[in-house]
């Protein structure tokens, strides 16, 4: 997969993406992440991305131009390999909230080119060229870096060959729409904290059930939301019942 990021502050990329997964993702070829510099596109002599509102208002625009011309020469170099049709992404507050399914969607994507929005917005013309407006949250950060980093890293982690066979996302907390079970490493007992007698038993069919169990019991007592979304099987039901009937 390839992600092409267009930033105005490139320098702040380059220690997130080559540590961990992310890093070797890029070094197995798996992933490659292109950089670009909006500054580069800009027209003007001292490189100037922003300007005053039409009709007022605090803060600053960042410019159409640059941004477009910066789209295009992503989008211009992908054509000419040959690849599918690219998504292009721009992170602002006011875009659908960015989650795990959308990371599975970005990941079957052959290329995406993802727009880090600042100052008060991004002059609403370049809307032409952009296919997804992605939120990482209702808040507001200082720009669209942090978001560009969280959906480059929930999505390369998702390509085939990413993580390694211990690290497998299938079993993460949202993969199958609510919270991942609880983990125990040795020791047995840590500061009198015992691990579960059923994880020692060594019986996979008592553990798949008690992680199934645990799973929906965070869910419904800190997302119960989830549950209202997912698809419930005979056996969830029944695990439900009994951790309403042991509370
Ligand atoms: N830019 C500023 N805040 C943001 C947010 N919450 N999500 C995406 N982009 C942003």
């Amino acid at each position: 997969m390839e992600i092409d990021i267009l930033t105005i502050f490139p320098g702040m990329f380059y220690g997130p993406l080559s540590e961990s997964i992310l890093g070797r993702a890029q070094e197995k070829g798996i992933l490659t992440v292109r950089i670009h510099d909006i500054r580069d596109f800009s027209t003007s002599k001292h490189r100037v991305v922003d300007d005053y509102p039409f009709g007022g208002g605090p803060g600053m625009v960042m410019k159409a131009e640059p941004i477009a011309a910066a789209t295009e020469h992503a989008l211009a170099a992908r054509r000419a390999a040959g690849g599918a049709p690219s998504r292009v992404v721009m992170t602002t507050p006011a875009g659908a909230t960015f989650s795990q399914e959308m990371a599975k969607e970005f990941a079957s994507c052959d290329h995406l080119v993802i727009i880090c929005g600042h100052y008060e917005g991004v002059d609403e013309r370049v809307s032409s060229l952009v296919t997804d407006r992605v939120s990482v949250g209702d808040y507001v950060l200082t720009g669209g870096e942090l978001p560009a980093m969280v959906m480059v890293d929930a999505t390369a982690r998702l390509l085939p060959g990413a993580l390694g066979d211990e690290e497998s996302a299938s079993s993460d907390s949202f993969w199958n729409g609510i919270l991942d079970y609880p983990h125990y490493t040795r020791p047995r007992i840590w500061r009198g904290l015992e691990v579960p007698e059923v994880l020692l038993s060594g019986d996979h069919e008592r553990i798949r059930i008690w992680r199934r169990k645990q799973a929906l019991k965070r869910t419904l007592k800190w997302r119960p939301d989830l549950l209202d979304q997912v698809e419930l099987t005979g056996e969830d039901v029944e695990l439900l019942k009994q951790v309403m009937e042991d509370s």
